[in-house]
Parts: C-alpha cells; structure tokens; sequence
C-alpha cells in the first residue's frame, strides 16, 4: 500500500477520533512501516491479528484479521502461522496462546492492559467459589488466563446472553463485569428467564462506563429519529435508553442493517465509531465516542519492535496447568455458543 492510498482511507477521520491528525507526510512514513511489517510476517510465518479499538491506520494496514473478541478468538484457533502478533490487549492476546500453546504469541502495545481483567484476581475467584460451591462461575472473556482457569464458561459481548440462557445450572455467578452482569440478567428477564445471578461489583469497563444517559435524552429531543446504539458494557441507564444493544460486530451488523439514512449514536470506543464514520457516509454519526488507552497502546511502532527485536516481556508466557484450565472454560464457551447454530 502507498501512502498516498493509505491517506486516501484515513483522511476523513475526524480528529477527535485519531491520535494525531491523518497529513499526506504521516502517511507515507506508515506506508513504509507497514511494508516492513508485512515482510517480516512473510518471513517469520506470522499473523496480524487487531481489534477494532486498535488505532486506524493499524486496521486498514497490516492487520491480516480483524475483528471483536470473539471473532478473534475463534480465528486465533483457525491459524496456521508460527506466531500470533496479537494487537489488542493482554488478556486477549493470552486467550490466542491458550488456544495455540506451540504458538509464539507477542503483544506490541505498550500498556496492554484492561480495567475490567485487571479488577479480580484468582484469589478472588477462589473466595468467591468457597462462598457459592453450586453456582456455575461464568467470566467475561476479559479475564486473566488464571481467573479463567478457574472458572467453568467463559462468554463474550456477542454470546454472554444465549450462553446463560443455555447453562442448565439456574444458580450463576458472574464476574468481572457488574454492569455487563446487571445488563445480560435484565435482558433475560425480557425474555422471561429468571436465574439466580450473583454478580461481583468491583468490575468496570473505565471507557464504556462513562456514557451519560442524561446526554441520550438531549440528543433524542434534538435529533428525533436518532438512532442510539451501545455496548453491553455501559450502565443499565444507557443500555435502557437505546434502540439497540451489542458487541462491536453486532453493533456494525446493526448498522449495515438500515436501508435510509439515519442520525446514529454510537456509545462505544471510537475505533470501531471511526471505522462505521469511514465505511458509512450515508449516515450523520453524532455525540462522542471515548478511548481506550490500552487499546491505543498499540502502533505500527510497537508491531515493528516486537518482530524485529522482541524482548521476554514481548511474549506471552503461561503456566501449563493453568492454560489447560482455562482453555476448558473458552472450549465451553464455544460449545455453548456452537449449540444454537
Ligand atoms: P468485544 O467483545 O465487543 O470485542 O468487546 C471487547 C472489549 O474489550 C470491549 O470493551
Ligand atoms: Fe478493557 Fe474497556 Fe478497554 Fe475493552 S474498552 S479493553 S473492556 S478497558
């Protein structure tokens, strides 16, 4: 790709959107890094795999998959190349080793954490089991390798609700997510399922949590019509608020999905806001997204490094035990999650 084409795709993001402004200059210079990268893939048989929040120029370059969660957890599985270079954050990068473990996996962000991974430790989880030894422990994907371990299913924003719907166990704890939790118990009960869901209420997402419902009222009474759209992650104020709710690849199908132009909301990180801007001109997208600092940790920079000169930190590295334990709690999500197909 040349600059002058990479410029062509990115030069109508909108500032707020970017980590710097998209100039003809800053494009050539990322064209000659992602030609580099690219070759070094060739010769180190090795996959670029990002999420949507990564920043723009990393999508549309050299990423070779790119996807939500669990699209990249499942392509992750499918891969044949020696290493994973997994743009994103750590505790995604660490499913892509569990479920490679002859894998090299490397991370090239340079803070690739995530506040709801980050908020329970396997001694919680313990706590949490010895306090509710009937209930099915089910994680959000945004776990630590040794919280999955421990745990029994592990879900994403794209299957959480089917999955508990599916478990036949009614008694369900929940973890890390307290706001995804309250929001997937409100949806069942939509459908009239009742279970017994014990929630653990330290975990947050820091980006998604901010939306303001108060703010989603304004823009309806200003904009009629609009269309709101979040993630299962905001609060349950935002969640009731909107005309409809999904993981990141449910949100763009949703979009895909309207014949006439609309007037749409998107409360979600602005990676994946960007890409529907740039993919749907038809639309008038209002409001502010947010960022996700780690996700933004990631760069051509950081992918070139971790190929070119990668340290120990570079990788992922796990303990045998627990990435068994763990890949049983992500092979029953996709069992799960096969079950209605
Ligand atoms: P998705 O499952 O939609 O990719 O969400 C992952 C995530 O970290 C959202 O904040
Ligand atoms: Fe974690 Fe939220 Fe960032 Fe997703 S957007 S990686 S949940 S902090």
């Amino acid at each position: 790709m040349t600059g002058a084409e990479l410029y062509k795709k990115l030069a109508n993001t909108p500032l707020q959107m970017a980590m710097a402004p998209y100039t003809p200059e800053l494009c050539e210079e990322m064209a000659v890094k992602i030609t580099r990268i690219n070759q070094l893939k060739k010769e180190q048989n090795a996959v670029l795999l990002a999420h949507y929040y990564v920043p723009r120029e990393i999508v549309l370059g050299p990423a070779d998959f790119v996807g939500d969660s669990y699209k990249l957890s499942d392509d992750a599985s499918k891969t044949e190349a020696d290493t994973i270079v997994f743009a994103a954050v750590r505790f995604m990068a660490e499913t892509a080793k569990i479920l490679n473990p002859n894998k090299r996996v490397l991370v090239p962000g340079t803070d690739p954490s995530c506040s709801l991974a980050d908020s329970i430790t396997a001694k919680d989880v313990r706590e949490l089991k010895s306090q509710y030894p009937e209930h099915t422990f089910v994680c959000y994907i945004n776990t630590t390798a040794e919280v999955k371990a421990l745990c029994d299913v592990c879900v994403t924003s794209t299957n959480v609700v089917d999955i508990f719907e599916r478990i036949p166990n009614d008694k369900i704890v929940f973890l890390p997510d307290a706001l995804m939790g309250k929001n997937v118990i409100n949806a069942l009960k939509a459908k009239g399922i009742e279970k017994e869901v014990v929630l653990y209420e330290e975990g947050a997402c820091h980006v998604h949590e901010r939306f303001d419902y108060e703010f989603i009222d304004l823009f309806k009474k200003s904009l009629p019509g609009t269309q709101v759209l979040s993630h299962p992650e905001c609060t349950p104020e935002v969640v009731a608020q909107s005309d409809f709710v999904g993981s990141t690849s449910q949100i763009i199908n949703q979009v895909k999905s309207y014949d006439e132009a609309q007037n749409l909301l998107v409360l979600t990180e602005c990676g994946l806001v960007t890409g529907l801007v740039n993919d749907f001109p038809q639309h008038r997208f209002v409001g502010a997204c947010q960022m996700c600092q780690y996700m933004k940790s990631n760069s051509l920079d950081g992918i070139l490094r971790v190929l070119e000169n990668p340290t120990p930190a570079d990788e992922v590295i796990l303990d045998p035990q627990v990435m068994q334990d763990a890949r049983r709690c992500i092979d029953a999500m996709f069992k799960y999650a096969r079950q209605g197909k």
